[in-house]
């Protein structure tokens, strides 16, 4: 397939083009599109060809839900039902932004959008590109991460091209992704809403909000057996080629442990990667050394990991080491997806 690549400025949006794209959705075509949290994979939420389409793209398990992204509140109720009162509460603070929130599902919607489920993940973006697409594409467009299933989420235009470049009808790059990492989802369908997946939006925030608020215990355990709520939580992800290790312990001795292992690993002739704070950058002795941003800074931290982790696999890094973050606020969404790369491999020092 050919796929149309076109570039979008947020502060000076093209109306047309994303009319034409908005068509492109509404006739089963598959769209990428910015969006603030990652770019995303879009198609018609009520065509399950489209969805189909999506799950192929990506080379995604069919059981793994999509998520619906809308433009307007008042089409939350043509997706979900029973919705809760804290739910107007959640969009009142945090929509449009990067929060995704799971309602029964309304029968009208097709299962091949929800994975089988009878509930339906929503979120609505603040991208102003994405907010015109979902507009002009007819209200709901279903959309998952814009990768190859497995890969980091793309928080770049040029990752998408990388990923789905021949796959489909149209790749629309704008600004990078000021988020970083996927939305927080919180499950509203229980009596305490609980966090599948941690994300920008931290559980303190939410708990502000509603009160109470759990997090799903499979989310932050490395104990494989737990399966999570979220389907897609279970599988690897975001996985670099190079085999990573995350390593905690104090300042002093991860820095002395990883470099004692870098130079263990370039004595066999492979090439090393660190994936260090802007505060230990100049400590290591590894072939490629990625500052991520400042430890006093949790949201660049989270805003650059994926990209470091792609970066990496153009640099044909064999070996990487990646200092740890503490499992609370921002970072621990950002803990949760380097755990997901490392295939929960970590060393505590
Ligand atoms: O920030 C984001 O959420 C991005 C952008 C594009 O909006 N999207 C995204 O979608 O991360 P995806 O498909 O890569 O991840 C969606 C996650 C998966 O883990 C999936 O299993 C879970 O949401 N999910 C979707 N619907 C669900 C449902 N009804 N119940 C439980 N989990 C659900
Ligand atoms: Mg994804």
């Amino acid at each position: 397939m050919n796929t149309r690549l076109v570039n979008i400025d947020e502060k000076n949006i093209d109306i047309e083009l994303l009319k034409k794209a908005g068509r492109v959705l509404k006739e089963g075509g598959l769209v990428a599109f910015p969006t603030e949290t990652v770019y995303g994979l879009g198609g018609d939420a009520f065509n399950p060809d489209s969805s189909r389409k999506i799950y192929s793209a990506k080379g995604r398990p069919s059981d793994n839900p999509l998520i619906v992204h809308i433009s307007t509140m008042e089409d939350l109720p043509k997706v979900a039902k029973d919705i809760p009162e804290v739910a107007y509460r959640l969009a009142e603070r945090f929509w449009p932004g990067p929060l995704t929130m799971i309602f029964n599902k309304v029968d009208s919607l097709p299962k091949e959008t929800t994975g089988g489920l009878d509930t339906v993940a929503v979120r609505f973006p603040s991208d102003l590109v994405a907010q015109k697409l979902i507009e002009y594409g007819g209200g709901f467009v279903a959309a998952p991460s814009a990768n190859k299933s497995g890969r980091p989420s793309p928080t770049s235009g040029r990752y998408v091209i990388e990923d789905l470049d021949g796959e489909i009808e149209m790749i629309i790059s704008g600004s990078d992704s000021i988020i970083g990492l996927e939305s927080t989802i919180v499950d509203l369908t229980s009596d305490i809403p609980m966090i599948l997946r941690p994300g920008y939006i931290t559980k303190e925030d939410i708990a502000r909000v509603v009160g109470q608020v759990e997090v799903d215990v499979a989310i932050i355990s490395s104990d494989s057996k737990t399966a999570p709520k979220a389907p897609g939580m279970k599988y690897r992800h975001y996985a670099p080629k190079g085999d990573l290790t995350i390593v905690r312990g104090q300042t002093e001795a991860v820095i002395g442990y990883i470099n004692e292992n870098v130079r263990t690993q370039q004595s066999f002739g492979k090439r090393t990667g660190v994936i260090s704070t802007t505060e230990n950058a100049d400590k290591y002795f590894a072939d490629s050394i990625k500052d991520v941003g400042s430890a006093l800074d949790e949201a660049a931290i989270a805003r650059n990991l994926f990209r470091v982790l792609r970066e990496f696999d153009d640099e044909d890094i064999d070996v990487i080491y990646s200092e740890g973050f503490p499992e609370e606020g921002v970072s621990m969404a950002t803990m949760n997806r380097l755990l997901k790369a490392a295939g929960h491999k970590e060393i505590d020092v």
